[in-house]
């Protein structure tokens, strides 16, 4: 049996291919908390690896924060990330894990490359400022599995993510992403009985979202089936689909069954007007999403609302 080790899996990410991995049968699940194994902690996880030798190892732990976080502790966030990355691929590399799957995300790209964005963009122009550090952290993290699988012969496969969303996101007002962020304001809408919700700028950006569970899903579905060599240097996941700011309010509306108006506060200011991934090379190897926008809505608010604890 594949004994699967999952860095990270109290995360969004990491829960999700924990969830996965119990749904596709295996049953050799190594999960370690923080406090319990802190992967900054090189001799720790050369460890954790001699003594518990994962088969495979899906890295989904990260330093991840919002624009802000990212922004002021830029040292942190490079810093950690790379530190993170280094002990992870080189104790499984050490250890002789059989495969590695290395979570990165589609701000590795260049701040304006051609929308959809290819992976043969990576490294094409200037990054977004903001949160520079932790995209080249992840930049490095693809080329360290690069280099170890043309050097070494491993499989280390590096995956890019769209925007995700599903169980355990983030929904803290200012800190979250746009989606669980608008799925708390209705939610508090229909509670407060408001009149109106507002949503900031013109509505008219479109954006890609992915449920985090069909993103797990790719991912197990790249290790079984897939040897990095087929894959290249790294692969975008998504569902190659966009919906509009407004389209995507008027959906949590009706999901939350909020029966007030949605206001659009033009004032402010819209940012990119289109992000999206190119993911035909993922459809080419057979694989593409499950859920419709409104089914994994639907899935992520029934959390919001049982899960009082993810509500900060
Ligand atoms: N969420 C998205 O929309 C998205 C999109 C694309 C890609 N991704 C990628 O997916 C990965 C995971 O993201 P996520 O959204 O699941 O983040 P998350 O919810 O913040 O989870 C990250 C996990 O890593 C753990 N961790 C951080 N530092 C650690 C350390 N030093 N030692 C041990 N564990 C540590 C965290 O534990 P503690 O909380 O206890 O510190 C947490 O459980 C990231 O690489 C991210 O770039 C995410």
């Amino acid at each position: 049996m594949t004994r699967i080790y999952i860095a990270g899996h109290r995360g969004m990410v990491g829960s999700a291919l924990v969830r996965v991995a119990k749904q596709r049968g295996y049953s050799e699940i190594l999960t370690r908390t923080h406090q319990e194994l802190d992967l900054l902690n090189s001799q720790e996880v050369d460890k954790f690896f001699a003594v518990e030798k994962p088969d495979w190892v899906f890295l989904a732990a990260a330093k991840v924060g919002g624009i802000y976080a990212n922004d002021t502790y830029r040292a942190d966030f490079l810093l950690e990330n790379l530190k993170i990355q280094i002990n992870v691929i080189e104790s499984a590399y050490k250890h002789n894990a059989s495969k590695l799957l290395f979570l990165g995300s589609s701000c590795i790209y260049p701040k304006n490359a051609p929308q959809p964005i290819k992976e043969t963009d990576l490294l094409t122009s200037e990054l977004e400022s903001t949160n520079e550090p932790y995209a080249i952290a992840k930049i490095a993290g693809i080329k360290l599995c690069g280099a170890f699988n043309s050097q070494y012969g491993t499989n280390y496969i590096s995956v890019m993510p769209s925007n995700l969303y599903g169980i355990g996101d983030n929904y803290h007002p200012e800190n979250g992403h746009v989606l669980p962020m608008l799925l708390r304001r209705f939610h508090e809408a229909k509670l407060n009985n408001d009149q109106t919700v507002t949503v900031w700028g013109t509505g008219k950006p479109k954006r890609e979202f992915l449920f985090a569970d069909d993103m797990a899903e790719a991912c197990f579905y790249l290790m079984e089936n897939y040897q990095a060599a087929d894959i290249g240097e790294l692969i975008n996941i998504g569902t190659g689909e966009e919906i509009s700011i407004r389209d995507l309010a008027y959906l949590i509306k009706k999901v939350v069954g909020y029966e007030g108006e949605i206001v659009f506060d033009t004032t402010k200011k819209d940012g990119t007007m289109l992000k999206k991934m190119d993911v035909s090379r993922l459809e080419k190897l057979g694989w593409k999403y499950k859920l419709t926008l409104e089914e994994g809505i639907r899935e992520t608010y029934n959390d919001f609302i049982n899960n009082p604890d993810v509500r900060l």
